[in-house]
């Protein structure tokens, strides 16, 4: 029973806005089946609570609110299954940071600025 035993080392790519971004380094225990998000999660809980991600549905491939680059590879952190070997996350590259892994994926024209500055005068 030594499903906990293995580590596997996980580099999160860190940073706000206006920040210059930074990577950071963590030896996380590795389990069979353990999705990116699990290993995230247990970075938060364990480590670093200050590692910021979203997600709502967990594995429901509903929300898309997860997603992050998983070795260069767009992703849902919640789907994806960990592998034994070194893996880097970093948020996604073509939306705008908002903090860490945290990207705006709303669409533009749901964007709440968006609507308000478009709203009719006549409303
Ligand atoms: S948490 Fe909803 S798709 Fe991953």
């Amino acid at each position: 029973m030594n499903e906990m035993k293995d580590r596997v080392t996980i580099t999160v790519k860190r940073g706000a806005q206006n920040e210059e971004p930074h990577f950071e380094v963590y030896r996380v225990p590795y389990r069979e089946g353990m999705s990116v998000l699990d290993a995230i999660m247990w970075i938060r809980t364990n480590i670093d609570s200050s590692l910021a991600v979203r997600y709502s549905c967990i594995n429901a491939n509903a929300c898309k609110e997860c997603m992050v680059m998983v070795d260069g590879k767009t992703q849902y952190a919640c789907t994806t299954r960990l592998l034994n070997r070194d893996t880097t996350i970093e948020p996604l590259s073509n939306k705008v940071l908002i903090k860490d892994l945290v990207t705006d994926i709303v669409p533009p024209k749901e964007n709440l600025h968006f609507i308000v500055k478009n709203i009719p005068s006549n409303v």
